[in-house]
């Protein structure tokens, strides 16, 4: 078949690069001058695991093309994937001006007779309805009548991004148009996963509500991370037992910083924005944000507690993206992190193995540096917080970083060092909701002879 994909992000990169592989000629458009010419060239502008080496050889193979020209890819194409972005607008509604921009093009195509049914697939996560709206503004059309609208909303994490796809827990189509789901089915079909065919409007709604369920899950472990430490509890310990219930799982249960990225902040404030819409208060939801954004802020606000003051404390933060396995900042906690040590006067130094240089970093943190290892961003620190669990940050030369710093503090916001490796070394550690590296241990410390020779 020839498919069209539009966007070139995760999303749509992931998609046209696993449809290309399974034998589809594929043209994805992109409208970014810088990013279409590196994908010209069959490279990669994002860094994901896997997708390199994919969308090379499907490029040299001539299933892959890239282009800015939506009218002609699209006119060719039996299906259309839409996945550009819907990113948050200042209220927390997605802005839908990449989106609207696509459905006119599409609506601009000449009507050709013999064109025959094609479908519209909305990858994009777009607010519920617009898969309905999206149909019937194609009917009020003679000449795009024949575009039927599917919702095929995406599950994939970046990071592992082609193991999602590949080994989905489910494809959802929403359609209540037969032929046009059969159509996708079979698009899809190589791929062997479970598919779950449901209308238009509540495809849309699977999506939020599984984003919003798996930030939940996150936020509520972060809750009873900060209750462990107050009572003595150990969150290691009380996550795996709850993972055991099989009605619980273990999946999400990983207490630390709260969550980023471009996807569970941006669809918790979306769904907020509907619940408005539809004068629906969602107290669950709205928690879920609020405890999340307090988690953000943990460790900067601790440090400024535990020290008294920040200005012209010289801080270090290891890891800048909000998970690791991906270049991306959107909504990363160290953003959070940034502002407010920032804010209180600190003087940072980042390292993050993906992120050399990061504009968003740079245009908001104008005055943080940006070192080119974990042992250079340390150097002279008085205290180190660990933001994001790069492998690396696990097979570090503790006692090299104990010369080096000016004040042996660790930090550990993914709770992935070991601490008693860190303190062996010298180091006072404290991770989230440890027993036996608690926080409230490290405070208690700081008062005591022990804690002040430590970190002087
Ligand atoms: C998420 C969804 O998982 C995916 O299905 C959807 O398509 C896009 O949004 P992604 O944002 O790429 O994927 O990453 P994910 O692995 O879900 O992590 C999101 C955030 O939650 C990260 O900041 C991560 O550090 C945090 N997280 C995750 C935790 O803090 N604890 C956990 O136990 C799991």
């Amino acid at each position: 078949m020839r498919i069209c994909v539009v966007g070139a992000g995760y999303v749509g990169l992931v998609t046209a690069a696993v449809i290309a592989g399974l034998g589809h000629q594929v043209s994805v458009v992109e409208n970014h001058p810088a990013k279409l010419a590196v994908l010209r060239r069959g490279e990669t502008p994002i860094y994901e695991e896997g997708l390199p080496s994919l969308v090379k050889d499907n490029f040299r193979d001539g299933r892959l093309t890239f282009t800015d020209d939506i009218g002609a890819a699209a006119e060719k194409a039996e299906a259309v994937f839409i996945a550009v972005g819907t990113p948050s607008q200042a209220d927390g509604s997605p802005d839908m001006a990449s989106f609207y921009a696509v459905r006119d093009a599409l609506c601009q195509l000449p009507y050709r007779s013999n064109a025959g049914r094609r479908l519209a697939v909305v990858k994009s996560t777009v607010p519920i309805g617009t898969g309905d709206a999206l149909h019937h503004f194609f009917q009020k059309n003679a000449a795009s009548r024949s575009w039927q609208v599917i919702s095929n909303p995406e599950f994939l994490r970046q990071g592992t991004a082609l193991y999602d796809t590949y080994n989905a827990d489910r494809i959802i189509i929403g359609t209540e148009e037969e032929d046009a789901a059969h159509l996708l089915m079979k698009i899809y079909a190589p791929l062997g996963r479970p598919v779950l065919l449901v209308d238009r409007r509540s495809a849309e709604m699977i999506k939020y509500a599984a984003n919003t369920f798996l930030a939940a899950k996150i936020s509520f472990i972060n809750e009873i991370a900060c209750l462990c430490e107050q009572v003595g509890a150990d969150i290691g310990a009380v996550a795996r037992g709850m993972g055991m219930d099989a009605r619980i799982g273990h999946a999400f249960l990983r207490a630390g910083i709260g969550f980023g990225g471009s996807c569970f902040p941006k669809d918790l404030h979306a769904l907020l924005s509907t619940g408005q819409e539809a004068q629906l208060q969602l107290p669950m939801i709205t928690a879920v944000a609020a405890v999340n954004h307090n988690q953000n802020l943990l460790l900067p606000r601790f440090l400024s507690e535990l020290y008294g003051d920040l200005q012209g404390v010289r801080v270090c933060l290891w890891g800048l993206t909000y998970k690791p396995g991906t270049d991306d900042t959107r909504d990363a906690p160290a953003l959070a992190v940034l502002a407010e040590l920032t804010g209180r006067g600190a003087q940072v130094t980042a390292y993050d193995p993906q992120v050399k240089a990061c504009w968003l970093v740079k245009q908001q943190f104008p005055a943080v540096a940006i070192a080119h290892d974990s042992y250079e961003a340390a150097a002279r620190s008085e205290a180190i917080i660990l933001l994001t669990e790069w492998p690396e940050f696990a097979h570090l030369n503790w006692n090299r970083l104990r010369h080096q710093v000016k004040r042996p503090l660790v930090l550990d916001g993914r709770n992935c060092l070991d601490g008693s490796v860190v303190e062996a070394a010298g180091f006072s550690y404290a991770g989230i909701g440890q027993k036996r590296y608690s926080l409230k241990r490290l405070q208690a410390r700081t008062g005591s002879a022990e804690m002040g020779v430590a970190l002087s």
